[in-house]
């Protein structure tokens, strides 16, 4: 999976990138009350324009990301000087308030994490295979600080259970693989698109305290 997302990104096939911020961001990012200046964790960032718009709100933004042609077209189209380094598994990038960590979601320790308060999933769960969504909802709870706050955009398809990326994940599936470790609360679903595509927008809060439950 992680060699076909490269090639996505090489041969351009990100039918999934939007030109324009997610208005589900900016109707109910405000809802959630994350505290000012809180750090925002967007796992599988790809070239995301929300980050931007987080950072306008005033948060320093962390974007995890494999692919390094997703992060060159970020920070080109940005504004600022850029440094590189390396940590640990990844190749980090930073610009103005924003860091983009190239490499593997799956690899980011939670000692590295202790300073999230916040995070934002839009197409990271949907994007991954069933077995690696119970991994992943896991991983993002350990990587979070009981209190944190976030919002998930998943998305329905009639594709079947087996289709995708993007994986259609009903509430249901939802709610068991993150109700072990977050309160959860459904704030929209849209109505379905021509194709029968709907997407639904959650609010998440991380409870605690204690150590993340496996969800089974
Ligand atoms: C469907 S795209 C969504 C990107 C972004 N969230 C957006 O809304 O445009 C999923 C992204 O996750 C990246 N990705 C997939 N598996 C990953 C992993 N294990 N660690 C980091 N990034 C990953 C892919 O390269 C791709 O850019």
């Amino acid at each position: 999976m992680p060699q076909e997302w490269l090639q996505r990104w090489r041969e351009g096939r990100i039918g999934f990138h939007r030109s324009e911020t997610h208005p589900a961001l900016i109707k109910h990012w405000g809802a959630l009350a994350v505290p000012d200046g809180a750090k925002v964790l967007v796992p599988l960032c790809g070239k995301s324009l929300d980050m931007r718009w987080l950072a306008e709100q005033g948060h320093p933004v962390l974007g995890i990301e494999l692919a390094a042609e997703a992060i060159e077209q970020f920070l080109a189209e940005g504004e600022g000087d850029i440094s590189r380094y390396r940590q640990g598994h990844f190749s980090v990038y930073r610009q103005a308030s924003v860091e983009l960590w190239c490499g593997d979601f799956f690899h980011v320790h939670v000692e590295q994490a202790k300073e999230f308060q916040a995070f934002y999933d839009r197409a990271a769960l949907i994007a991954l295979p069933p077995a690696t969504r119970q991994r992943y909802s896991l991983h993002l709870a350990q990587l979070l600080p009981p209190g944190a706050r976030g919002l998930l955009v998943t998305l329905t398809h009639p594709g079947g259970p087996d289709a995708g990326p993007p994986f259609s994940v009903d509430d249901e599936e939802v709610r068991r693989l993150l109700a072990p470790n977050f309160e959860l609360a459904l704030l929209e679903t849209s109505p379905p698109d021509e194709r029968g595509l709907s997407e639904q927008v959650w609010s998440l809060c991380r409870r605690g305290p204690g150590r993340a439950g496996v969800a089974d």
